[in-house]
């Protein structure tokens, strides 16, 4: 079978799963897990947006590039993103000191948060799958080569 960059939209969905896990421990109520679930979320995120940044992104920017596909959508996602992140990660320790009558409004600004995560979040993946991957598939040849940068490897003879 042959490797594209394409194949990165599996990451793309196994990030969707550890959120959506994430998602299922807040409607359960059971926040440790959620805390869990968020916490290893975000360690897989970095680790996905660190190869995009400075592996992937710098070999597509040197080709051309379409005007929704610009780098720096990519990257300032990137950071609301994490900055939303950063907003879950708060309102479930709010949620987590709320006294008894006000958890429910704070575990739903929580929930209501998630959801707008994964709406920005298939938008994000959206740009990427149509600009950023199909334009490392135009820059990017080799097979062996395209399966080394997915990996985090350098390019050959950088
Ligand atoms: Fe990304
Ligand atoms: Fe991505």
């Amino acid at each position: 079978m042959s490797t594209s960059f394409m194949d990165l939209r599996g990451v793309h969905a196994d990030l969707g799963e550890v959120f959506a896990a994430f998602q299922y421990a807040l409607l359960d109520q059971e926040l440790d897990r959620a805390e869990g679930l968020l916490k290893r979320f975000r360690k897989d995120l970095l680790a996905h947006m660190r190869l995009e940044e400075e592996v992937l992104i710098p070999i597509y920017a040197e080709g051309p590039i379409q005007p929704a596909g610009k780098v720096v959508y990519f990257e300032s996602e990137h950071r609301k993103l994490l900055e939303m992140l950063d907003g879950l990660k708060e309102g479930l320790e709010a949620a987590r000191a709320a006294p008894k009558e006000e958890f429910h409004p704070a575990l739903l600004a929580v929930v209501d948060a998630s959801c707008h995560y994964t709406h920005f979040t298939e938008h994000h993946e959206m740009r990427e799958e149509r600009y950023l991957f199909p334009g490392l598939d135009e820059r990017v040849g080799d097979e062996e080569e395209r399966r080394a940068l997915m990996a985090g490897g350098k390019p050959a003879g950088a």
